[in-house]
């Protein structure tokens, strides 16, 4: 394919595929790669938008360094635990080193895992821990941190109970949150991606910064019926649940229920709150509000 590109790992699935899209429509050429025997229909959309796609076992490295040469930056939206996030990422980094690619976009998009505390966050511990296969291969590389996915807020969430009109938080209503829309944050990365300028190390965005209180009144007004946030006890108490249940498995699960509950008490302690924003870098970009956003997914809902 012609050069410049920018690879996309993890293409089939869901922000992979907007990041991709996203490229697209800031005239990019895009590359994606995705696991061979990937069902055509799950690329069908990339394709016709005109992404070209190949299909690559991220265990070759050698063949992978091949369908990196050329590429300008090598984009990871992988998902899944030390085997991919390290093992598979790893190779991800190795090849787009051996192909001499400029710039690394590690698959991070999350709260401000350099401040959450090691063992707080068993997900965030392995983007941490792989910055450090990041700095030893000598790469330009940026992380970028949009805090929580406005996505999350929407459908069947652990945070919003449509049946008792209950915002879940911890400890305090009042502590501000920051969410980002998974489109918001494809386009970001996107334009991170397509920068000739070098970009630094973390990028940090939040398309709307809220409390729970904020979401309730935001339901309230999207709803027109009176949603209230609903307390599930102070931090210390949440993390001690996190433990218990942690006794009962799931480490081989990306989302167990107390992977969701380490995300919320890393949010609700304000400890992986994203400040300062990098959100103006880019200024032809618009960031999605929270109330905008709830509005958006009822409107479409009804639609259905
Ligand atoms: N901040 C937030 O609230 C939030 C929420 C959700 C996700 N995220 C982050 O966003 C990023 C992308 O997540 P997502 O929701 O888009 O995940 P996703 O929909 O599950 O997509 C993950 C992608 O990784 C690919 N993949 C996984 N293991 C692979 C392997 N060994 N070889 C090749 N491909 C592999 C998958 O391929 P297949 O489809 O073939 O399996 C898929 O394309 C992750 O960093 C995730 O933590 C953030």
């Amino acid at each position: 394919m012609t050069s410049p590109f920018v690879a996309v790992a993890g293409a089939s699935g869901g922000l992979g595929q907007l990041i991709a899209m996203a490229l697209i429509k800031r005239g990019v050429a895009v590359k994606a790669l995705v696991r061979p025997n990937t069902d055509p229909s799950r690329t069908e959309k990339l394709r016709s938008a005109g992404a070209t796609i190949s299909p690559v076992d991220l265990s070759a490295v050698p063949t992978l360094t091949r369908e990196l040469t050329g590429a300008m930056c090598v984009v990871s939206s992988l998902q899944g635990l030390r085997d991919v996030m390290h093992t598979a990422q790893g190779n991800l980094l190795e090849a787009a080193v051996a192909a001499k690619v400029p710039k690394f976009i590690p698959s991070d998009f999350s709260l401000d895992f350099t401040k959450t505390k090691p063992g707080s966050n068993r997900n965030l511990d392995l983007r941490r821990e792989f910055h450090a296969q990041l700095k030893k291969s000598g790469i330009a590389w940026t992380s970028i941190l949009n805090g929580g996915f406005m996505d999350l807020l929407v459908g069947d969430t652990p945070m919003v109970n449509h049946k008792s009109r209950k915002v879940a938080y911890i400890g305090e209503a009042t502590q501000l949150l920051d969410f980002t829309s998974m489109v918001d944050t494809a386009a970001y990365t996107a334009a991170v991606a397509a920068d000739p300028k070098p970009t630094p190390n973390f990028l940090r965005i939040a398309g709307d910064t809220v409390s729970a209180k904020d979401i309730a009144n935001a339901e309230t007004n999207v709803e027109g019926a009176q949603y209230k946030p609903g307390w599930m006890g102070p931090v210390w108490f949440i993390e001690i649940v996190i433990r218990v249940m942690r006794l009962f498995g799931g480490e081989n699960e990306i989302f167990p229920a107390w992977q969701g509950m380490q995300y919320m008490t890393n949010m609700f302690s304000g400890v992986g709150k994203l400040e300062p924003l990098d959100n103006d870098r880019y200024p032809e970009l618009v960031w999605t509000k929270v109330e905008n956003f709830l509005r958006e997914y009822k409107n479409n809902s009804s639609k259905k």
